[in-house]
């Protein structure tokens, strides 16, 4: 293939890749989004490998390279569970990362490039700066994953002057950056390239374990931002233009990504990343009982079903219980008998329900739910004291009235969804455990909530039959 004409191929990969960004904006569009990203991605990996900067004897390699990946790609998406989905992410953000790394090593290490001057210099700083953030979203990823599936608490690591320790591993690196471009030789530049990949790895580490189990949302698009602008990086090592969009593309849609979680939990970014949010006493141990601070009522499935039954009005609230227990297509058959016996049946999206952006939105759409009745936060909130039942299936911390009523909790400040203001709201879940920040949940003892205690699959099963009865 000649260089026109892959960079013709280039181009058009760019172009599919940004309507692929602009298709996933929205659920109706998404799935078009999604066949862009592939076609994008099939016309970028064909016009580099049969492009003109591979030779024909690297192409046994890199065959033989995409069908070991391919194949553990395809065995890790056929395996791995809808709930396991953030984990995975995180996974896979740490490999842009390390392939960031490994590339800025093999571009440092490499003969046949002799730059001189000014050129030698901005490539020294493109191979520095490449490893130096793929190093950090390498190990910042792999904690976030290890906290993601609970194998790390998420109780925030706050070491003494941690802040001084950052700024301190910051002058370090910029003094080692220093001592790299002034080295005469790879052997020399090596030794200022390894202590800086050192200090990277370990401030990923320290980063992310700093951070808070309730800031979690904020940690998966920000590592996601990173590994963009990891992959930018590595475009500049490897003058690959196409690389240098895609990562600008994903690093600044992740930043963006990162600015709306913030905003959802009312938190400024810097803060985050200075880490300590989800310290408070309250934060207890994931999954413990919440503190008893009252009575809670009790209601069976059959009721729950005269209720629904009888009502005018019904916003669905889903949370991660309800992915934990695949509940998605139940939800959309009550929903579909209600809104036949005349319901008025609504969904309310929080931003940062379950453990991954968007998560809801997806599960609702794989079991055909209208996208017209999925409203987001602020298009319901105002609704819910018009509103008969509100029914919360395995969400906790997303309509925690302490958000609004105790300065002192931890998710102090982050908006919420209001349930408790319709005139009957339900809770259902399997027992009086807190949700994934740890924070006790003074909704479950509101005079007008009551408890559906059981798994949501199970207990919606139920309701869909009495409903039916
Ligand atoms: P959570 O606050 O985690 O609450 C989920 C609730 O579901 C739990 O209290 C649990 O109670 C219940 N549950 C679990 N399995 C269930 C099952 N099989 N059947 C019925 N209920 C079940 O979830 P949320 O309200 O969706 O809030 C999301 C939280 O995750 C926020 O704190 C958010 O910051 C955090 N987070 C979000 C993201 C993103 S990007 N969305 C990423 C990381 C973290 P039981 O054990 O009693 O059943």
């Amino acid at each position: 293939m000649s260089q026109s004409l892959a960079t013709v191929a280039y181009l058009g990969a760019a172009i599919l890749f940004i309507l692929s960004l602009g298709g996933l904006s929205n659920p109706e569009t998404s799935r078009r989004g999604n066949w862009f990203g592939i076609f994008g991605m099939a016309l970028a990996v064909l016009a580099t490998v049969f492009g003109p900067r591979v030779d024909a004897s690297g192409i046994a390699w890199i065959v033989a390279a995409l069908v070991i990946g391919g194949a553990i790609g395809l065995y890790a998406a056929r395996i791995v569970k809808m709930t396991q989905m953030p984990e995975l992410v995180a996974l896979m953000h740490s490999l842009v990362g390390l392939a960031a790394c490994l590339v800025g090593f093999a571009s440092y290490v490499d003969t046949s490039l002799q730059l001189q001057g000014a050129e030698k210099v901005i490539h020294e700083i493109e191979i520095y700066v490449g490893i130096l953030i793929g190093a950090v979203t390498f190990s910042g990823s792999l904690i976030a994953f290890g906290k993601l599936n609970g194998r790390i608490g998420g109780r925030p690591l706050l070491l003494p002057a941690r802040h001084w320790l950052n700024l301190a591993a910051l002058l370090v690196v910029i003094w080692f950056g220093r001592e790299f471009i002034r080295a005469d030789s790879v052997a020399d530049g090596m030794v200022p390239l390894l202590v800086m990949t050192a200090i990277a790895l370990l401030f990923g580490v320290h980063m992310v374990m700093a951070i808070g189990g309730a800031d979690m949302p904020v940690v998966v698009s920000m590592l996601n931002s990173y590994s963009g602008w990891a992959a930018a990086a590595t475009g500049f090592m490897l003058s690959n233009d196409l690389l240098i969009v895609t990562g600008a593309l994903v690093g600044s849609s992740g930043a963006i990504l990162s600015y709306i979680m913030c905003t959802a939990m009312n938190r400024n970014f810097i803060s985050v990343i200075a880490g300590g949010f989800g310290s408070g006493a309250s934060s207890a141990k994931k999954g413990d009982a919440a503190e008893q601070q009252g009575e809670v009522t009790p209601i069976g499935a059959a009721e729950t079903a005269e209720m629904l039954r009888e009502a005018k009005s019904v916003v669905i609230v889903p949370g991660y219980g309800m992915a934990v227990a695949q509940a998605q297509h139940t939800v959309n058959d009550i929903t579909r008998t209600l809104r036949e016996k005349g319901v008025d049946v609504r969904f309310a999206i929080h931003p940062v329900a379950g453990r991954m952006p968007g998560h809801m939105n997806v599960l609702l759409a794989e079991a055909k739910v209208p996208y017209d009745i999925v409203m987001e936060m602020d298009e319901i909130n105002d609704d819910f004291p018009d509103t008969d039942v509100a029914i919360v299936i395995g969400a906790n911390d997303i309509v925690n009235p302490a958000a609004q009523e105790d300065p002192g909790s931890p998710i102090a400040g982050m908006p919420v969804l209001e349930v408790w203001r319709a005139r009957n709201s339900i809770v259902m879940k399997r027992s009086m455990a807190s949700g994934y920040a740890g924070v006790d949940n003074p909704l479950f003892y509101k005079e007008n909530n009551r408890m559906l205690f059981g798994d949501a699959k199970q207990m919606l099963d139920e309701v869909l039959g009495a409903l039916k009865a």
